[in-house]
């Protein structure tokens, strides 16, 4: 491994490849004691470089050649150079054909990159750079090649052979083997080249195009998941039509096939016609998968469907276009989403994301621009920022042009670069020549990090009936980048009178037909907005639907907050008001006095929430959630985790006493009184009961504790049951809460998608998951360090979700996590890497933890032999 100083790779050396690769003709024969690899490459040098002498150059990494040929000619030793991480071929002529053979061994790749093997099957990884683990390959994206693919196998272990496209041959091969041959029409980039090999069960489905064509809709899985395949299929089939009729886009290929793999770095991946899927990501049952889990796998589903026009046909020039396509599918996942149950929700859900994560990340020593200018691993940038915000950029360019203007600029996009590979920039440039809008001043956000901060100041002027709103913004340094430009921010509001009645919006006199809500634009360091004609002072109602990703700075009192939660036409906002107040009302609890009152007036306005049936239930389920330790920690300067935990504590434990008999009222009234279904209000009302009983067991009251354990054993779904179990798991009753966690693992054993939720129950629960507990659950038969879901569920639980179990002041478990990191790191890079992230806040707390935690992170720098993906993360932690 390059122990010694990664070299770093700079956007602004981007030149275009010397050379292209029309054709790919892949030949794999699978061996249980390897693979070898026999690539034919059709090369012409590339017309547009001007470096006219350049040699051939492929990537490799960890490769055995076994023979190197140039129009069918064998190359010397001498013809060409073996570096390693590259294969040089100085002397080739304009066009010819290489053929390279290498051997690979799938069985010890623990890396999954590249092909490996995960329960007995035969996958592949290759986003972002894992191709090269297959074989000699220029593994950059803006080499586009038709991939034909033979795959050649052991017929009894492996009777399904998947790869890209169509399959176009098949037959018998001597000694039980067999093979079949794939054919992709559409020019990629090898990130998007897949290969399957297995005793999977297929499920099939089909969906008619608007244009009347039939595509085959393949799933496959494990046998023993053959019953969990429906959701996915029906949410592909959603997918599918949304994506014709809100962005005007088509399948293209006759079939499209989705493969479920136990072991997988990431969710999934949108090989072209072949997408992969983390197990945890697509298969769904009603006895095995939460609510949660049915809306991520409908959303993971949409999205790498959506990469076949946003990444696949339209895809990246290099790495640090990342955002083009991911932010934008993001988006349009979350768009779909929205539409598919309530808006409202989904967009708190994303909110809470970003304002949680992405704003930490944004203010910490890993923040960087949504287009980077440099890296290290391209592995560590598939970042919050490059998702999250990236999707933010693009729901503001949505808020600026509007629905209209923004599907003409996004058929405009599509249809300009439908088979190239392209920018950002090329995205925005799109967006301008659809709408005629000038965005030069908007492409900042692409190029400066860190997280804006708004402060916005109002006075009411009685005499002229004119209410001014100024809007100051101003940019935080990050890493590399100082005094920043302002950005162009579409800023929504509305103000409301005194009865919560919206007021019109006049910004002049005589502005008549004026509307209640407003997108203002800001473009300078500060705005002064004068609404006129009226005649009290109105609250306003700021940032509406989070129009932009933003700090916002307002002097709101309590009362106004009150008053937002219960009148703001904006759902979004109104949930924003509660979630305020709760913040500012825990905040004023952290280190205070025992006897300091917890504000009596939250204790009203949730049982307004709790008792009005009225009320939108979905919104009321999302306002009922405090603020997590996580939320309240990122809003912290320097966060002392325990007095964080303990107020917020303090303030839960209040309301459930307060509101002990509304909340037994709540439980029963959202009793299942139906058949288990899926809709906006059924997930709200599990929501609600499943709060209700996690406050009531954090009372320990008796009568929450009999419905705890009873809805425990007859729940006839994962929401309820897992709900319960999590209730009392986080309660005072041990042998309740030992007694559902042995019955639970005792009843679902067998599952390891369930056996993982199981794990992450304890290890995010301050009750069974302190630090002797976790380490138990390292020793525990069903836990796996080759499987990343199950260390994401002890190791990734315990450090992102347990917070005050995690920051002991003694330091133990960040010791935990480095020691983990470090064992991870020989196995499993990215992994490994991911997990350092609760390390690298170190600066945000308080100085008795933040000193341990940079000692970890040292020891961490002090391990031999680093992978270059821990190597960035910790020495970019510590820089500065
Ligand atoms: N292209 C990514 C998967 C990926 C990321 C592969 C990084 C290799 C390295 C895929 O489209 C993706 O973004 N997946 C997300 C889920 C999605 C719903 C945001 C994931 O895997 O977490
Ligand atoms: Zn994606």
């Amino acid at each position: 491994m390059r122990s010694n100083q990664p070299q770093t790779i700079y956007l602004s050396d981007y030149k275009v490849p010397a050379y292209l690769v029309d054709h790919v003709d892949l030949r794999f024969e699978l061996f249980e004691h390897g693979a070898r690899v026999h690539s034919i490459l059709t090369v012409r040098r590339n017309p547009q470089s001007d470096d006219v002498g350049a040699p051939l150059v492929l990537d490799g990494d960890r490769l055995v050649l076994e023979s190197l040929a140039l129009n069918g000619t064998p190359l010397d030793g001498d013809q060409y150079e073996d570096r390693g991480d590259q294969l040089v071929i100085a002397d080739v002529p304009e066009q010819f054909q290489l053929s390279v053979v290498t051997w690979i061994e799938p069985q010890n790749n623990t890396r999954l990159e590249g092909l490996y093997k995960s329960s007995g099957m035969f996958c592949t990884q290759c986003e972002a750079e894992g191709f090269r683990c297959i074989t000699f390959f220029p593994d950059r994206p803006d080499v586009m090649a038709r991939f034909r693919t033979r795959i050649e196998a052991d017929r009894s272990a492996y009777p399904v052979l998947l790869s890209n496209g169509n399959d176009i041959d098949r037959g018998d091969l001597p000694d039980g083997r067999h093979f079949v041959t794939w054919e992709d029409p559409f020019p990629k980039p090898c990130y998007l080249f897949a290969l399957v090999a297995g005793d999977l069960v297929e499920k099939r489905d089909s969906f008619r195009t608007r244009s009347g064509r039939d595509i085959d809709l393949r799933m496959y899985v494990e046998p023993r998941n053959a019953d969990k395949c429906a959701h996915a299929l029906d949410s592909l089939k959603r997918a599918m039509r949304w994506d014709e009729e809100v962005y005007g886009r088509e399948y293209d290929l006759d079939i499209f096939m989705i493969v479920a793999v136990d072991d997988f770095n990431m969710g999934a991946m949108e090989n072209k016609g072949l997408n992969i899927f983390n197990s945890s990501c697509v298969l769904a049952s009603q006895d095995t998968a939460t609510d949660a889990a049915y809306q991520r796998i409908e959303a993971i589903v949409a999205h790498e469907y959506f990469h076949n026009w946003s990444g696949n046909r339209v895809t990246c020039r290099d790495w640090f276009q990342l955002s083009l396509k991911e932010g934008f599918t993001v988006f349009r996942d979350s768009q779909f989403s929205a539409d598919m149950g309530s808006a409202t929700v989904k967009r708190i859900e994303d909110v809470t994301l970003l304002r949680t994560a992405q704003f930490a990340e944004d203010a910490g020593p890993m923040a960087h621009p949504v287009r980077p200018s440099s890296y290290i691993e391209i592995s560590n940038f598939y970042t919050l920022t490059i998702y999250e915000k990236g999707a933010e950029v693009v729901r503001m360019l949505h808020n600026l042009l509007g629905p209209e203007l923004f599907r003409k600029g996004s058929d405009l996009y599509f249809e300009r670069h439908d088979g190239q590979a392209v920018t950002t920039d090329d995205f925005v440039r799109a967006m301008e020549d659809a709408s005629g809008r000038d965005l030069s001043q908007f492409r900042l956000w692409y190029e400066q990090a860190g997280t804006p901060v708004l402060t916005v100041r109002d006075e009411f002027d009685a005499d002229r009936g004119v209410y001014r709103l100024t809007v100051e913004q101003t940019l935080p340094d990050t890493p590399g980048q100082t005094d920043k430009k302002p950005h162009h921010i579409p800023f929504a509001l509305g103000l409301l009178d005194r009865r919560g009645q919206p007021l019109p919006l006049r910004l002049a006199d005589d502005d008549t037909e004026a509307p209640t809500e407003r997108m203002l634009e800001l473009t300078e360091r500060a705005h002064t907005f004068e609404f006129h004609g009226l005649a009290e002072c109105p609250v306003p109602s700021l940032l509406r639907n989070f129009s932009a990703p933003v700090r916002l700075n307002y002097p709101w009192t309590r009362e106004q907050l009150l008053f937002l939660m219960s009148h703001d036409p904006d759902g979004f906002n109104r949930w924003d008001a509660g979630q305020r107040l709760a913040v500012d009302v825990i905040q004023s609890l952290v280190g205070a006095p025992r006897d300091t009152q917890v504000e009596p007036r939250l204790v009203t306005a949730y049982r307004h929430l709790i008792c009005d049936a009225s009320l939108d239930q979905a919104l009321v389920a999302k306002m009922l959630q405090l603020p997590s330790e996580a939320y309240l920690i990122e809003l912290a300067d320097e966060a002392d985790v325990p007095a964080i935990h303990q107020a917020r504590e303090r303030v839960l434990k209040h309301l459930a006493i307060s509101l002990r008999d509304e909340l037994v009222a709540c439980y029963r009234r959202n009793a299942q009184d139906s058949a288990y279904d899926l809709s906006p209000l059924a997930i709200a009302r599990r929501s609600l009961r499943n709060t209700a009983l996690a406050w009531l067991l954090a009372i320990n009251d008796e009568e929450g504790r009999a419905l705890a354990v009873r809805q425990f054993r007859d729940a006839d779904n994962m929401t309820d049951r897992i709900g319960a179990l999590r209730a009392l798991v986080n309660s005072d009753y041990e042998d309740d809460r030992n007694q559902a966690l042995a019955s639970f693992y005792q009843r679902y054993q067998d599952d390891p998608q369930v056996v993982e939720q199981w794990f992450s129950v304890q290890a995010a629960s301050d009750r069974a998951g302190q630090l002797p507990q976790i380490r138990a659950l390292l020793t525990h038969p069903a836990f796996d360090w080759k499987n990343p879901n199950k260390v994401r569920a002890v190791v990734g639980a315990f450090a992102g979700q347990n917070l005050a179990a995690f920051h002991q002041v003694d330091g133990s478990g960040y010791d935990f996590l480095a020691e983990q990191v470090c064992r991870l790191d020989d196995s499993n890079p990215q992994i490994a890497a991911r997990l350092v992230t609760p390390l690298t806040r170190w600066r945000k707390f308080a100085p008795a933890y933040r000193e341990r935690m940079r000692a970890a992170l040292e020891r961490i720098r002090d391990k031999p032999s680093l992978s270059r993906d821990v190597y960035e993360v910790v020495h970019k932690s510590l820089a500065g």
